[in-house]
């Protein structure tokens, strides 16, 4: 993989000038979202371990055309509301050789209300990096005797909207110290590190070119927040892994795995840069 860190912001900004040539600019909509009479935080304090890097951050909904904010302030119109009743669905389906449920041991997914907003975290016992789909797949193949369900499985975005749902409103707020630090410092590398063809790191767009347009798309601060993401354009659930791999391909790079150490490491970055944004549930995204 060609990668290189940039040293000089003399640099970046001549990549920058070709990348983004004659891109319109437009402010992020001010806009409230307020789902079933709730408001939703979409706007905090950039969070104070950035050092001004985010004087605020923004919900990528703040970025998105009025339909397609429209459709996530309205439960029925929002499509990703289906993948939450058929996650329920899978929660309460008998799988595996041990003849067990989700519900079997957990009673019911309000048992998992608060854990969107603390995850990716950093398991204590194996010093791993856990995001939510790996803690469904470590259940499955050691509790549960079934197979783990593969990183685009639609059974592991189904359950990943309705653990997600539990904690709609809560504020992110994923731990960076502790057992956190070394994988927050290598998330934040990644995060900066230039990639392929382009040499653009993920902070080129979602850092300095936020409010910018690239071809027709108005670039968010790709904050996690909001995931999973119901995209428009797919008609599918995606994941924050799943969203860095189209992201790095755009760079025209190769990626990293979903599920590998570089990735399980930028997620916890990534999620620690929207500490203080909502949980939205399931979002909607062109
Ligand atoms: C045989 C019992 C059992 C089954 C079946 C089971 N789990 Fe678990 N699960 C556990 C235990 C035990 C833990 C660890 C709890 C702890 O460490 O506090 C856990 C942890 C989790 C966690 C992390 C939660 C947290 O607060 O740390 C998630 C998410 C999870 N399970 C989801 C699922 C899903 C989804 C299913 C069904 C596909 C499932 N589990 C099936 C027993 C089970
Ligand atoms: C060439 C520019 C570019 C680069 C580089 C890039 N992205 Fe993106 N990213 C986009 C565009 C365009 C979108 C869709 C519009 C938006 O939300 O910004 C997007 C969306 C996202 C989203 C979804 C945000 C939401 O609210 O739906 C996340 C998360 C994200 N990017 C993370 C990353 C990460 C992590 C990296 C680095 C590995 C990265 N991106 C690199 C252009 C880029």
């Amino acid at each position: 993989m060609k990668q290189r860190t940039i040293k000089t912001a003399l640099a970046a900004t001549a990549v920058l000038g070709l990348a983004f040539a004659g891109m319109a600019s437009a402010e992020p909509v001010d806009d409230t979202l307020v789902i079933d009479g709730v408001e939703i935080v979409t706007k905090a304090a950039g969070a104070a371990h950035l050092d001004g890097a985010l004087p605020e951050a923004m919900s990528g909904w703040h970025f998105r055309d009025t339909e397609t904010r429209a459709m996530q302030a309205d439960d029925f119109d929002n499509p990703g509301m289906i993948y939450v009743d058929r996650g329920l669905d899978l929660w309460n389906a008998v799988d595996g050789t041990e003849g067990k449920s989700c519900a079997s041991c957990h009673e019911g997914p309000e048992a998992m209300a608060g854990l969107r907003a603390v995850t990716p975290r950093v398991d204590e016992k194996t010093g791993k990096v856990m995001n939510i789909e790996s803690y469904v797949n470590d259940c499955r193949t050691t509790r549960m005797g079934a197979e783990a369900w593969g990183d685009k499985a639609v059974e592991l975005t189904d359950m990943l909207a309705l653990i997600s749902f539990q904690s709609r409103g809560e504020l992110m707020n994923v731990a960076i110290d502790g057992a956190a630090a070394p994988f927050y410092e290598k998330g934040k590398e990644i995060y900066y590190t230039r990639f392929g063809q382009l040499e653009l790191s993920c902070a080129s767009c979602h850092e300095d070119n936020y409010g910018n347009y690239i071809r027709s798309d108005h670039l968010s601060q790709g904050q996690t927040n909001g995931f999973p993401v119901y995209r428009l354009k797919d008609a599918k659930l995606t994941t924050p892994q799943g969203r860095f791999v189209g992201c790095v391909r755009d760079t025209r790079a190769e990626t990293f795995k979903i599920g590998s150490d570089e990735f399980n490491a930028l997620e916890l970055y990534v999620a620690s840069r929207g500490n203080g944004l909502a949980v939205e549930g399931v979002s909607v995204r062109n």
